[in-house]
């Protein structure tokens, strides 16, 4: 069997020291492996955020550890194994739509007209493609969030990590760029953990993890509770035009 491309054996993160400390992830077991399809759930200040960064490298663990076995060492992860998509503001302020899209596959090395048309072609799959030459601050909230979402997947990534990502779209809308995330994801062979308050989009996925004071719940495989893949089916997009090539 492939190896994991995280696990995190006792992983805790305390913010602070003394009586002021705040235990934001305590003792976490985990594993993501190719291909899963998870949901974090848990209220507001549970822990979703830090864990997602632990994970990700973006944050170190105070304790315990965090590893990559099939991704290769933590300095090797970005711009292309691992991809973020955050709750807020991203993207780079003074590049245009196509520009903050295109700049990890140039970090990447990928040629200039390929990351152009790698770009655009990632916008589209996410329906913004029509403000490739805008520049952030022009765009809604949820049109930057897509941007984001698009910029991400672009690089053809093996582990999406995605903290609240549907969080400032409207429900009608969340739901299919939620869709149109998971289709990248099967297309890319890629791993999906999202984090999210909405029980209609954890319910897309096929495990769900639970946090709650900085602890997390899964299955005692490690694995969460198997929702049946049954119910994804009938809430998958048309078949999208055109694929993103990994
Ligand atoms: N950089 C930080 N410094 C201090 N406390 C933090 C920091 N980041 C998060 N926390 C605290 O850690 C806890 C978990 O936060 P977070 O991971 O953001 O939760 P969630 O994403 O579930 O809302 C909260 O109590 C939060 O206030
Ligand atoms: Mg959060």
């Amino acid at each position: 069997m492939a190896e994991p491309l995280v696990i995190a054996e006792n992983a805790s993160r305390r913010f602070g020291s003394g009586p002021t400390a705040v235990d934001a992830v305590t003792d976490v077991n985990c594993r993501v492996e190719a291909n899963d399809r998870i949901a974090i759930i848990g209220p507001s200040g549970s822990g979703k955020s830090t864990l997602l960064h632990l994970l990700g490298n973006l944050d170190q663990p105070t304790s315990g550890t965090v590893a990559w076995p099939a991704l290769g060492v933590a300095e090797a992860l970005r711009p292309s194994r691992v991809v973020d998509i955050f709750q807020g503001p991203s993207l780079i302020p003074v590049l245009s739509v196509n520009e903050n899209v295109r700049l990890p596959l140039l970090l990447a090395g990928t040629a200039l007209a390929d990351a152009d048309a790698i770009a655009n072609e990632a916008l589209a799959l996410f329906e913004v493609d029509h403000l490739r030459d805008k520049l952030p601050e022009e765009l809604s909230g949820g049109q930057a969030q897509r941007v984001s979402i698009a910029r991400a997947i672009a690089v053809r990534p093996w582990l999406i990590l995605a903290d609240e990502p549907t969080g400032q779209l409207d429900s009608a809308t969340a739901i299919r760029v939620m869709s149109r995330l998971l289709r990248a994801a099967d297309e890319l062979g890629a791993a999906l953990v999202v984090s999210t308050h909405d029980a209609r989009i954890a319910d897309r996925l096929s495990t769900v993890w639970s946090m709650a004071g900085g602890r997390l719940t899964t299955s005692p495989a490690g694995q969460g509770w198997e929702v049946p893949r049954a119910s994804l089916g009938s809430l998958r997009p048309e078949p999208i035009q055109e694929g993103v090539p990994r």
